[in-house]
């Protein structure tokens, strides 16, 4: 856990409670965390399930990591130490997300267990729904995509730090969902992540 720095800082509350402002909205705020290999099909599934959730009349918004990599996190690079504290402001902004009533459509590598209990447990001691979506892929499917070609240049060694070529990736223990995206076609995926957000009763079934 990050040290608090500050000192004679406190909690303001406000007068519009998080169920007030789901209910203006007819949902309930909750993160998506989508975590994978590079090219697993992360950003993919939360481009496509951001427009259908918008077409039925839902507020979602995408974290997604080269974005936010290139904004608020463009001090950071690809130390264990510099994702640790990527992920970690990802899990407060979105925390920030969730308390408007926003579905938070999250799409980051994200490649530590530690990391991302970290950011289960922010949202946990905030009651606020989590749901990490394991966005599955072999390695060498991952890197026959190879989309920006990063896998290659992380072979030829131009890239340092690759997650799954010369840094791990750990897969969740116990996500909610997992997703075959070898297997799986891209509407197989959106659907299932529908289905456990109704059954979350994050929206309207
Ligand atoms: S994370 O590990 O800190 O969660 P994040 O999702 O923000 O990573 O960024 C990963 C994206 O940055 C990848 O999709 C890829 O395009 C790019 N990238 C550049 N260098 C690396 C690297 N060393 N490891 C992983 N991804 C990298």
């Amino acid at each position: 856990m990050t040290e608090q720095k500050a000192t004679n800082v406190t909690w303001h509350e406000g007068e519009v409670t998080r169920a007030e402002r789901g209910q203006l909205l007819g949902q309930k705020g909750a993160t998506i965390w989508f975590t994978g290999l590079s090219g697993s099909g992360k950003s993919t599934i939360a481009v496509a399930l951001e427009k259908v959730l918008h077409e039925r009349g839902h507020l979602a918004y995408r974290l997604d990591g080269d974005n936010i990599r290139l904004g608020i996190n463009k001090n950071l690079g690809f130390t264990a130490e510099d994702r640790a504290e990527n992920i970690r402001r990802i899990g407060e902004i979105a925390k920030l997300y969730v308390d408007t009533g926003v579905i938070v459509l999250s799409s980051f590598v994200s490649p530590y267990c530690a990391d991302r209990d970290v950011v289960r447990a922010l949202h946990a001691e905030a009651g606020m729904d989590f749901i990490e979506v394991y966005v599955e892929v072999p390695l060498e499917e991952a890197e026959k995509r190879d989309p920006k070609g990063l896998y290659k240049k992380a072979r030829a060694g131009l890239i340092k730090n690759f997650t799954g070529i010369s840094d791990p990736y750990e897969a969740p223990e116990a996500p909610e969902l997992v997703l075959h995206t070898a297997e799986m076609s891209l509407q197989q995926e959106v659907e299932a992540v529908l289905a456990l957000l109704a059954a979350r009763g994050i929206i309207k079934s």
